[in-house]
Formats: structure tokens, sequence, C-alpha cells
């Protein structure tokens, strides 16, 4: 936070709110993204199932009603009608469909390591699909197996050697594990794959669009929002900010800022405005009294002068100025103790007045010496006043000669 807090205010905004907005809008994206996986996935899997029963239904009712015919035509072997078909069916798109045995009869048919293990668990009478994302050719793919299960047509050809067609026998001969199935045993598998790559691709073309249009938007919103309240808080903020610098520095209270609306800057404007008015009105009231004052001890019959608490002669007037042999501009910023025989013993009583709040010296009568410039000494009567001015005492010494 401690990099925030010498920023300006609006720095300080457009940065919070930028992360907030980009954290908002990164998750908001993940999210839609992980749904849009998960659906692909899931409609990906849907494709798979129906493309396997159509491949089992297809070679179902070849193998039903297509009897004698592969005897003389290899192609309408269920096995292999249904390989072509499943070909056709997949042609342009990125699913890849097999029909795969643990006991094939065909290399062409042998599962690889991922079918072998769902092959070996399929065993069982109740065998259901299976699907998964593996590595399939070093890439992340869907696998999915449907079983095939021996029905009753399919024994033709792969129940008792000596009930097979001879073309059968003659290829794979007595023995051979592609015979010997009972009715309803798993007998393979329709195996269907497609790379996530070619699913995701287009998920991930989609975050990239919603993370290029959101980051417009946020970087629309935060420039338009910065602009606003800069011309809204910020700019009037600091013009009144400016303002009571000048005051400050000048003293000059006469300053007005334009008054605008009532909302809280207006109000603030209206303050500084009536703040200002006031201080005016002071400074005016305290120059009236202080030019009475002046002209007060002007006309007085004896010598006075002004002085506050480190001694420094702030007022005088003409017959004191003539009692110290000095102008009025000489006379003033000189300290009172310098003037006295015994200076030190005012010092001391003003201390004392500032420390407890009462000295013996002040408000009494005292016979005092006092020098002029040339150094001659003068026995006067002094009496010492406290007046309050700003909260700090001032000192009037009436100094009355004996004749
Ligand atoms: C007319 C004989 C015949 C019938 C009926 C028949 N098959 Fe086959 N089957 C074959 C032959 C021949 C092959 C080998 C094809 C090849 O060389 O590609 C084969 C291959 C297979 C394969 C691929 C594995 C391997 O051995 O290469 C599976 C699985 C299969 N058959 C399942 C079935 C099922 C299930 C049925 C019943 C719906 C069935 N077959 C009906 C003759 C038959």
């Amino acid at each position: 936070m401690k990099i925030l807090s010498n920023r300006s205010v609006n720095t300080k905004f457009n940065i919070i709110a930028a992360l907030l907005l980009a954290a908002l809008f990164l998750s908001l994206a993940y999210n839609s993204y992980r749904r849009e996986q998960a659906l692909i996935l899931a409609t990906a899997v849907d494709n798979a199932r129906s493309i396997a029963r159509q491949i089992i239904e297809t070679r179902d009712y070849l193998s039903q009603s297509v009897t004698n015919e592969p005897e003389h035509n290899f192609n309408l072997v269920p096995q292999v009608a249904a390989t072509q078909i499943a070909k056709r069916l997949t042609s342009g798109s990125r699913y890849y469909v097999r029909q795969v045995s643990l006991r094939y009869r065909n290399p062409d048919n042998r599962p690889d390591s991922f079918e072998a293990a769902r092959l070996t668990s399929f065993r069982d009478v109740k065998a259901q699909e299976v699907w998964q994302v593996a590595d399939y050719r070093g890439k992340k793919a869907l696998r999915y197996l449907l079983p095939m299960k021996a029905e009753q047509s399919c024994l033709a050809c792969h129940g008792n050697y000596d009930n097979a067609p001879r073309f059968v026998r003659e290829r794979f001969p007595r023995g051979h594990y592609s015979y010997d199935y009972h009715v309803g045993e798993v007998i393979g598998a329709v195996s269907v794959s497609v790379p996530m790559e070619s699913l995701y691709h287009k998920v991930g073309a989609n975050l990239a669009y919603d993370l290029f249009y959101d980051g417009a938007v946020l970087l629309a919103f935060i420039l338009i929002s910065g602009w606003l309240i800069r011309r809204t808080i910020l700019t009037p903020v600091k013009t009144v900010a400016e303002s009571i610098a000048d005051v400050a520095r000048t003293g000059n209270f006469s300053e007005r800022l334009a008054e605008r609306g009532d909302d809280e800057i207006g109000e603030l404007i209206g303050s500084f405005n009536e703040l200002m008015a006031e201080l005016d009105r002071k400074t005016l009231q305290r120059k009236e009294s202080e030019d009475r004052y002046r002209n007060f001890i002007e006309i007085a019959q004896s010598p006075i002068v002004t002085f506050v608490g480190d001694g420094k002669i702030v007022i005088s007037n003409q017959k004191a100025e003539k009692l110290f042999g000095l102008t009025k501009q000489e006379l003033l910023g000189q300290r009172i103790f310098e003037f006295m025989e015994n200076g030190d013993d005012l010092r001391v009583a003003v201390e004392a007045y500032f420390s407890s709040g009462s000295s013996d010296l002040i408000g009494a009568t005292t016979r005092q010496k006092v020098r002029d410039v040339c150094g001659r000494l003068f026995e006067v009567d002094m009496v010492i006043s406290v007046s309050q001015a700003d909260q700090n005492p001032i000192f009037s010494a009436i100094l009355r000669p004996l004749k």
C-alpha cells in the first residue's frame, strides 16, 4: 500500500478499479472457458457414442441379414463393411473409429494398450461404455469405447470352427482364438478417439476474443470513469486546495471561489468562501482596533511602548521615541530590555508571567532607570499592562519620567 499512498487520488482510483475489474473479467472469462470446455467434452462423448452405436447396429444388421454373400464378397463381412461405413461416416472430421478385439483376426484390429486395458475389464457381461481424456499418439484425446457382444448371428463365423463358412475356415485354422465365442460374451469394442486440441481450438479462440473484448471495455470504463472523477471531483478539490495554499502564503483573505452546484464539492467551496469572508471581517476588525490603539497612545501624555514576549517593541508613540532619541523605524524591532538599566529584571518578570500567568512587575508601578541612545539614564515610573492579541499576550509599558 506504500506504493499507492504517494500517488494522486486519480491514479489510486484507476489502479484499484483496474485491478478489481481485471480480476472480475479474468474470473468470468476463466469460468466461461471451463464451462465451454465441459460442454464441448460432453458433446464429443455424445458424438462418439452415436458413431459407435451406428457401427454396432450396422454390423448387427449385416450379421443377421447377409449370410451367404461374404463367401463370395469379403467386403460384406460385417467387420469389413462396418469399417468402410465408419470411414465414410467420419470422413472430414477429426473423429477416428476402430473396431478392436483382444482375439483379433486382422492385425489392423489389434487393440493399443489403452483399448486392451478396457477390453480386459469388459469381459464381464454387464460391460458398459467407457470414456476418458488420455494421451493418444503423444497428444491429449478423448477416448471412447463401446463393447460389442456376440449375438447368435455372430457365432456363424465366431462360434464353432466346424460350423464356420469355408472362407473363414480357410483363413483362420482350427484352434484360432477368434472362434468359440458364446452369446452375450464381449467380442470386441468400437473405439472412437478425437484429439482434444481440435475440440478446444474454438474455445481457446473464444477465450482470446472474450479477453480482448472485455479488455477493451475495461480500458474504456477506466478512462471514462477516471476522466469523470477528475472533472467532477479532483479538479475542483485541487482548486480549493490551491486557494488555501495561496491564502496561507499571501495572507490575503479577499479570495473567493466561483460557487457551483449543491453537491459535496459545492458545499466545500461554499464553506471555503464563508471562512474567507469571516477571516476578512476579523482582520478588518483587528486592523481597526490596532489603528484605534495607535491613535490613542499617540495622544497620550506619557511615552508608551508595546512589546511582545521576547521584548521586541512593536508599537511606540512619539513621546517614547523622543525619550530614547530614536525614530520610529529605529525603535521598532529593538528589545525593550536593552533600554533599561535593570533590563534583566523585566525579562525575568515576562518569563515568569509566561510560566505562571502572573508576575510582580506586571500590573504594578515601579521605579526604573531607562537609557537613551546616548547612554544617558532617566528615572521613570513604569506601569506594565498585558492584553491578549491572537492568543499571545502583548505588553504595554507606560514610562512616566520624573522631573
Ligand atoms: C460372415 C462371417 C462373420 C460374421 C457373421 C461375423 N464376423 Fe466378425 N469377423 C469375420 C471376419 C472374417 C473378420 C476379420 C475381418 C478382417 O480381416 O478385417 C471378423 C472380425 C471381427 C472383429 C474385429 C477383430 C478381428 O478379429 O480382426 C470383430 C470385433 C468382430 N468380427 C465381431 C463380430 C460380431 C460382434 C459379429 C456379430 C454381430 C460378427 N463379428 C459377425 C467374420 C464374421
